[in-house]
């Protein structure tokens, strides 16, 4: 692979999940392990770019240096530091399972056992790859996932379109090795021309590879588009 338009790019990578208090000694979270996104920062880094990622809380051992790292807790937190550090990103890629809902309010103490139900108000979290296409920078490259467990396809063509993906990358979530928590996945990767490249069971280090080359694709095209536009 050429790794040239990738040398020195400044890529953010959401990654993980988020994690929204109810009160100091509970939460609501999900399953996500964040293996995906720091296979994928891993590799652009080992290739020259200039990585951040923007990690909820993960238990992984990565060979990142920690100064390439800001540690979030919630989706709020990961919105501010993903705003303040895309507005000078050639690429964002949001791998983060950022959890829909948070609590209305976060109870100061514990909340006590009672008698029947218990009842939670949630309030929606920011989406925070909405939030940032609304900011996209000409040029700035935006990669979307999607986790469907029904009607993947048009469901993860209508979030690249909402969320102004140049690409979107399609988990096919079965018990079959691909996943939360899996060290493999099967993916789809649809373009915005709705090109789609199937790409088999494997780890999640080598799709991490596929998805990388696609966008060193996209950036390439994009520099030849640049170059003659100027010739
Ligand atoms: O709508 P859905 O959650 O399936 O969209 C998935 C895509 O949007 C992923 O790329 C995910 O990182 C991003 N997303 C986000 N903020 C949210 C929800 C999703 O950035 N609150």
């Amino acid at each position: 692979m050429n790794s040239s338009p990738l040398q020195s790019k400044r890529i953010i990578i959401t990654a993980g999940p988020t994690r929204e208090a109810i009160d100091p000694v509970r939460f609501i979270s999900n399953h996500s392990t964040g293996k995906m996104g720091y296979a994928i920062a891993e590799y652009l880094y080992s290739l020259g770019a200039d990585v951040q990622v923007v990690s909820g809380p993960v238990h992984i051992k990565t060979t990142l240096p920690p100064h390439v790292i800001t540690n979030v807790i919630t989706a709020d937190e990961m919105l501010a530091v993903t705003q303040e550090l895309g507005a000078t990103a050639d690429v964002i890629i949001f791998s983060a399972a950022v959890a829909d809902y948070k609590c209305a309010t976060i109870a100061n103490q514990k909340i006590k056992k009672q008698e029947g139900a218990l009842h939670i108000s949630l309030v929606p979290n920011p989406d925070i790859a909405f939030e940032l296409s609304k900011a996209k920078q000409p040029g700035q490259i935006h990669v979307g996932f999607a986790l469907e467990t029904e009607n993947g396809l048009p469901n993860a063509v209508s979030k690249m379109q909402r969320k102004k993906f140049d690409f979107v990358v399609l988990n096919i979530q079965d018990n079959n090795g691909s996943g939360f928590g899996f060290d493999t996945n099967r993916v789809k990767l649809i373009d915005s021309d709705m090109a789609v490249t199937d790409c088999e069971l494997k780890l999640k280090k080598e799709v991490a590879v596929d998805i990388v080359n696609h966008l060193a694709g996209k950036l390439q095209a994009a520099e030849t588009r640049k170059e003659m536009s100027h010739a």
